[in-house]
């Protein structure tokens, strides 16, 4: 009870500090101190610098997605230089920043869990601060830095802010996204500042040119210090003697150096007027020949902007990405009869030569040295009379420029060769609407003008849906090649789109991966699913869907939105297939199973208390989270121990989550679905044809809480709204003293007695009949976190 006093007035005493301080004159804070904290819901809660250069607080970068950040306050658009967790955005509700009493400043998510940390300790007196130059410190009581943000930063340099051997810059993936993309700023084992694309892949460096040695590219070696800065009057140097100024040379001017989606490096300076940003410096690297851009066969060209395409005879792979390129729609075989070459002028692929020609060789020799081997996918011939050739063994990073002296002659097979006039490329206007996968996209893009939400409510703002549609319009443009002064819609290529590791999968693929639907690891109400070993090995849950009519448009958009969703508690959903009548989605794999399947038929004892306890904790964070989404639909509606697997440490995580989108709701009675819900979870609202809430699944929570402690099944065990096993509870309580009596006999008497009490009441307050009496999601999670005991007392209360 000490506790409970001591921690309510602690709270208090925090609210309260952070107020006053946020009182001060202006908005934002100066500082924060241990035990105060940065709530994501206050509007007021960020930190400012002295001057009010800089803020620092929760960003929002998606619906309700935010990440910690630095901003120039007085930029249009407030320009983020720094985030603590760019790649994993925290939900928009109950998140918080605080410096914890040890020391640790931690960013937490809906769920509690910590997303981030500077991993600090000191148990004396600390403070963060904003400093004036960018810089977030925690600062100990003789003023010394214990933390700084700017050893570790993101996409951007600050003016004094150091690049070290321990630190690089990591593009974002996208223009509109924040999540780390694949180009590095960053010393390399040279000791030599490089641009580098680090893709899945591949990796190689682009600049300084990487067809020169380090001297030609007035660097040097030799100073292995490795460091880099920027100074308040925008000169730059480096260790490597790298150097160069700002073209508005001189004090005065805001900067930052910020390596940009595009993979190239720039440095900016602020119009204190306008809020805009100028570029007063970037390296001569042409934009197509930034290495990453376009993927295997495909080639850069200037629209004028940089755009992807792929050649005639090819197709991209993945048409949500340029990562993977193009491949040929025909095999390639090995025979010199059966395959050709088409040649593109003024165009040439970077790397892979097989061998370094030397000069006067015919191009008729080149040509037949690449037809006789195998390995060789092309060539490039220079086009200055010098008579260089290269056979490249791998065709990327390709690019088409006006006037670059080389042609190169990729190799095909003789079917797909264009008629003479097709080798002309002329360019065919790009046509979207005759694509059945991108109509809801261009939808999206009319319905909501300039937002991109519908499609990305869930965390991480990724690609606007625009931008997608561009990109995938340039992939089907493949024609769009070689002649570039068309006067057709150009568009600009968004680059590396949606490179989430979610993705499309063909039915053959999926077939082969299940060896033709052999393995039935599960059967639902949705359809069966089977084991499957993907090409890289990885195993998966392939579920193929009964009862689908969506076409793949909808279908699409409906999984790109599950598939974002990510949580430790949620089973992952990694990609989908959507092909003629067939529906499929693609699971991580779960070796435990479910947990149904542990706790009622296996009669080893594997569940023991601590396992049972930490499941009834996952299970509440995993709906607790899709809960604060507030998305109705995202509502489980079908919480039963079927539906929650277990990994190899026995954490849950819940399936089939969102799946009522995808079935068909034909022929269903209005307000009760065929598909959803199952008979021994339904909560009594269900049969009284109420509107259904979260309050719901809060209930099928309950259920589920009762059958992990008593070990009994409540499935089809209900009958007019009495729930049998909640009978069955009740009883054993008015009967005995006390909730002894509801412990699985298999536990053999080894359990937490105050644990287990609490759960049982939890349990019964999620099983109320009174919707508006069961507690929330996050209420449960909260009490069992033991966080929170206020909150029993005030439910019980309130019940
Ligand atoms: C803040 O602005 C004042 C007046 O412009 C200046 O004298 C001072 O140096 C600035 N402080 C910092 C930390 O830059
Ligand atoms: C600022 O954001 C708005 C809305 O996203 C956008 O329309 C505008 O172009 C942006 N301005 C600048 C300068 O980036
Ligand atoms: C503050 O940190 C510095 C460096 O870590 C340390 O030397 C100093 O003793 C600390 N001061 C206090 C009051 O803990
Ligand atoms: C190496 O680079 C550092 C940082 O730029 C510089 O201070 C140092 O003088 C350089 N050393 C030599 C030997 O040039
Ligand atoms: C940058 O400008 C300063 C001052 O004008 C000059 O001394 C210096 O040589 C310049 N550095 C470079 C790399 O241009
Ligand atoms: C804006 O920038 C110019 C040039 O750097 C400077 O002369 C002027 O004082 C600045 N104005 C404000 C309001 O800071
Ligand atoms: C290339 O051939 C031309 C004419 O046959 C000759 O003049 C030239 O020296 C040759 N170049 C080399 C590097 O062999
Ligand atoms: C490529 O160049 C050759 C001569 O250098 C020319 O005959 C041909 O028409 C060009 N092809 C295209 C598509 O421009
Ligand atoms: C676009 O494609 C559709 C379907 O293939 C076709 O019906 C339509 O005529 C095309 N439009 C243009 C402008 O080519």
């Amino acid at each position: 009870m000490e506790n409970l006093i001591l921690s309510i007035s602690l709270f208090f005493l925090q609210l309260s500090a952070t107020k006053t301080s946020a009182s001060g004159g202006a908005r934002g804070l100066q500082s924060l101190s241990k035990g105060q904290y940065l709530s994501v819901e206050n509007e007021d809660d960020f930190l400012v610098s002295p001057n009010g250069t800089f803020s620092s607080g929760f960003y929002k970068v998606g619906d309700n997605a935010y990440c910690f950040s630095i901003w120039f306050t007085n930029s249009i658009n407030k320009t983020v230089v720094w985030m603590a967790n760019r790649d994993q955005p925290v939900n928009g509700k109950s998140s918080k920043l605080n410096i914890r009493r040890d020391g640790n400043m931690i960013l937490t998510d809906a769920d509690r869990s910590i997303i981030w940390q500077t991993s600090t300790f000191d148990q004396t007196w600390l403070e963060v601060q904003l400093l004036e130059l960018g810089n977030l410190v925690l600062v100990n009581q003789t003023g010394d830095k214990i933390w700084g943000s700017f050893a570790s930063p993101t996409d951007t340099l600050l003016p004094t802010q150091y690049l070290t051997k321990d630190n690089r810059l990591v593009s974002k993936r996208t223009d509109d996204t924040y999540l780390s993309g694949y180009y590095n700023f960053h010393f390399n084992d040279d000791n030599v500042l490089n641009l580098i694309y680090n893709g899945p892949q591949i990796a190689s460096v682009y600049w300084p040119n990487p067809y020169q040695t380090i001297f030609q590219n007035n660097r040097t070696p030799y100073n292995s210090t490795r460091s880099a800065v920027l100074n308040k009057e925008g000169h730059f140097f480096s260790s490597d003697i790298l150097k160069f100024n700002a073209s508005d040379y001189g004090l005065g001017p805001k900067r930052r150096l910020t390596l940009d989606y595009d993979g190239i490096l720039r440095l900016y300076s602020l119009d204190n007027v306008t809020g805009l940003w100028n570029v007063v410096w970037s390296p001569e690297i042409d934009a197509c020949k930034v290495h990453g851009l376009c993927g295997s066969y495909a080639v850069c060209l200037y629209t004028p902007s940089p755009a992807c395409s792929c050649l005639p005879g090819f197709e991209m792979v993945d048409k949500t990405s340029w990562l993977n390129g193009c491949q040929l729609r025909m095999s390639l075989t090995c025979n010199p009869d059966e395959v050709t070459f088409i040649q593109l002028n003024h165009t040439d692929y970077s790397g892979y030569d097989q061998k370094a020609y030397g000069v006067n060789i015919t191009l008729e020799g080149c040509r037949s040295t690449c037809l006789n081997d195998c390995k060789c996918k092309g060539f490039g011939y220079s086009t200055t009379g010098d008579g260089v050739c290269y056979p490249k063994s791998r065709l990327v990073d390709g690019y088409h420029m006006p006037e670059h002296p080389m042609n190169f002659y990729i190799k095909v097979p003789k079917e797909t060769v264009p008629a003479e006039d097709k080798m002309q490329f002329i360019p065919t206007r790009l046509n979207c609407t005759g694509i059945p996968d991108l109509s809801f996209m261009s939808e999206a893009g009319d319905d909501n003008g300039k937002t991109k939400t519908p499609y990305l409510k869930y965390l991480i703002g990724f690609v606007s849906a625009v931008g997608l549609v561009e990109i995938i319009c340039i992939g089907i443009g493949w024609l769009y090649i070689i002649l570039y002064h068309q006067g057709g819609e150009v568009v600009d290529m968004g680059y590396l789109a949606l490179a989430m590791g979610f993705r499309r999968f063909t039915y053959t693929e999926l077939k082969t991966a299940t060896g033709n639907f052999q393995e039935e690891i599960g059967r639902g109400g949705f359809g069966i699913v089977y084991k499957g070993v993907l090409e890289d090995d990885q195993t998966v849950a392939v579920k193929r869907l009964e009862g689908v009519s969506q076409g793949e448009a909808e279908f699409w958009a409906e999984v790109n939105i599950i598939g974002k969703i990510n949580h430790m508690n949620l089973v992952k959903m990694l990609g989908f297939c959507a092909e003629k009548k067939h529906r499929l989605l693609v699971y991580e794999y779960l070796p435990k199973g479910s947990l149904d399947k542990i706790l009622f038929t296996d009669s080893s004892e594997q569940l023991h208390w601590e396992r049972r306890f930490s499941i009834a904790a996952g299970t509440a964070k995993g709906l607790s989270y899709i809960h604060e989404e507030c998305l109705e639909w995202v509502l489980h509606c079908d919480v039963k121990p079927q539906n929650i697997l277990l990994d190899e440490n026995f954490q849950p995580k819940l399936a089939d989550f969102g799946m009522s989108k995808l079935i068909d709701k034909k022929g269903d009675i209005p307000g009760f679905s065929r598909v959803r819900g199952t008979r021994g979870y339904l909560a009594p609202e269900w049969m009284m044809n109420q509107g259904i809430t979260a309050k719901a699944d809060v209930y099928s929570y309950g259920i589920v809480l009762l059958e992990l402690l008593s070990g009994r099944s409540a499935s089809g065990d209900q009958e007019n709204g009495h729930n049998h096993l909640v009978q069955w509870v009740l009883e054993k309580i008015r009967q005995g003293d006390g909730v002894q009596d509801i412990v699985d006999p298999r536990l053999n008497g080894v359990y937490d007695k105050e644990k287990h009490k609490k759960l049982v009441e939890v349990a019964l307050l999620c099983v109320k009949e009174d919707k508006d009496k069961r507690p929330s999601m996050s209420n449960v999670v909260s009490i069992l976190l033991e966080e929170d005991k206020e909150s029993v007392e005030k439910l019980q209360l309130k019940a």
